[in-house]
């Protein structure tokens, strides 16, 4: 079948792409819809974009009632703000969350809804109000990937949905906006695009667009997350990590995530661990799962993260993968499951069937290398206890 290859029409990357929010908007109207989160709309971030537009002439409406893991809620209340403003342009500013639940408003402007009639792929009928993100985190590769996350908290479940008419129309990529990230949200959101740029290659949907991508993501990740991590101030990785979150945003959203992910969000849905955070703890044990599937593939990621060397053949470069993914978890203070901040040992036994059925239900393992039953992949939840 062939392979698309869809991304936002404006990529702009580098210090001080954000600046150009004013000149990116003009091309397509002159109201516009600000969704972010409470910490933006409060530390004078958000105001600068605001009187920025004002500057040219545009009139802008914050909305800033978007929780981490945005919700159902967040995204009819965020529609209701938009209808009642007649905002011709959605701007996102923030990590994921603001940017997930900006898509979501955009698409049930212009879509009869509600939203879980739009979980799963190619689900949306129509294009939403045209979006421009702008990710202050590196990264979920958000900003220019067709996928938003939205949870429904009346059945505990992340709603994944995979659509091109989810896809912003501009990404403005300024690492400089990614400098404030504290320590354990930089390893989390790191982690993250790490996940994505693997997933990306090893899926039985990755293809020719979509393998340099993802390997260059893993490439720059591999090497700047743990200065990103330890440097916080480290410009140079900073940028690097921004880079490879937007890399790894194109290519998982033109290839697939695969079982990481689809693991991962129910870990989410009931727990509420950071999506970053809940990746981690599951790739080493889904990695050692997944290399039988695809060993040559596994290899050229742990020769990319230099885990082995380019002569070192496929079996052993892929089993050195899974140790080394372990020891970035440590070296990144990554905590067991069982660790994790909200997680309970009760609910875990008691949810366990309930997260391996959802996981599956996404979608998302069936790109796996290897397709896990239910009953493995409850023993895989388990490994990451
Ligand atoms: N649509 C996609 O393609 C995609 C891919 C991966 C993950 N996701 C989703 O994205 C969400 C997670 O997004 P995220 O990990 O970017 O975090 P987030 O947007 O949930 O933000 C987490 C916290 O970090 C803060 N924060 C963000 N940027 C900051 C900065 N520069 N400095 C200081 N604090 C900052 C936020 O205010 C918030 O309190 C999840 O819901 C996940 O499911 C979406
Ligand atoms: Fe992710």
């Amino acid at each position: 079948m062939p392979a698309a290859f869809q991304a936002p029409a404006v990529v702009l990357t580098g210090a001080g792409a954000s600046l150009e929010l004013p000149a990116q908007v003009k091309r397509l109207g002159a109201t516009v819809l600000l969704v972010t989160d409470r910490y933006f709309a409060s530390n004078g971030l958000a105001d600068r974009f605001v009187q920025a537009l004002a500057r040219e002439g545009i009139a802008t409406t914050i909305f800033s009632d978007v929780q981490p893991d945005p919700t159902v809620r967040n995204a009819d209340d965020g529609l209701r703000v938009l209808r009642a403003c007649g905002a011709e342009i959605v701007v996102a500013l923030g990590g994921g969350s603001p940017i997930d639940a900006a898509k979501a408003i955009a698409v049930l402007a212009t879509n009869p809804g509600p939203l879980s009639d739009y979980a799963g792929y190619h689900r949306i009928p129509a294009r939403g109000v045209p979006v421009i993100a702008v990710p202050t985190t590196a990264g979920t590769g958000s900003e220019v990937s067709k996928v938003t996350v939205i949870t429904d908290t009346e059945r505990d479940v992340k709603m994944m949905m995979y659509d091109a008419n989810l896809l912003p129309v501009a990404a403005l990529v300024d690492f400089e906006l990614t400098l404030s990230m504290p320590a354990p949200l930089t390893a989390h959101v790191g982690v993250d695009t790490l996940t994505h740029g693997i997933e990306a290659y090893v899926s039985r949907k990755a293809n020719a667009m979509t393998d340099p991508l993802a390997l260059s993501c893993v490439r720059l990740a591999a090497r700047n997350l743990y200065t990103a991590w330890s440097e916080p101030d480290n410009r140079a990785a900073r940028e690097a990590m921004a880079m490879a979150a937007c890399q790894g945003g194109l290519a998982f959203s033109n290839s697939s995530v695969c079982l990481v992910h689809g693991m991962s969000r129910p870990i989410g849905a009931v727990f509420h661990v950071p999506h970053g955070l809940s990746n981690a703890v599951l790739l080493p044990a889904v990695t050692a799962f997944s290399i039988t599937g695809a060993p040559n593939r596994y290899a050229d990621i742990a020769r990319a993260m230099g885990l082995a060397l380019p002569d070192t053949p496929d079996d052993a470069a892929a089993s050195a993968l899974a140790d080394g993914l372990e020891a970035l978890n440590r070296k990144l203070n990554v905590p067991r499951l069982r660790d994790c901040p909200g997680v309970d040992s009760a609910r875990f036994e008691r949810l366990l069937e309930k997260m391996a059925s959802d996981a599956l239900a996404s979608g998302s393992p069936q790109n796996n290398p290897v397709v896990p039953t239910a009953a493995q992949t409850v023993e895989l939840y388990r490994q990451a206890w």
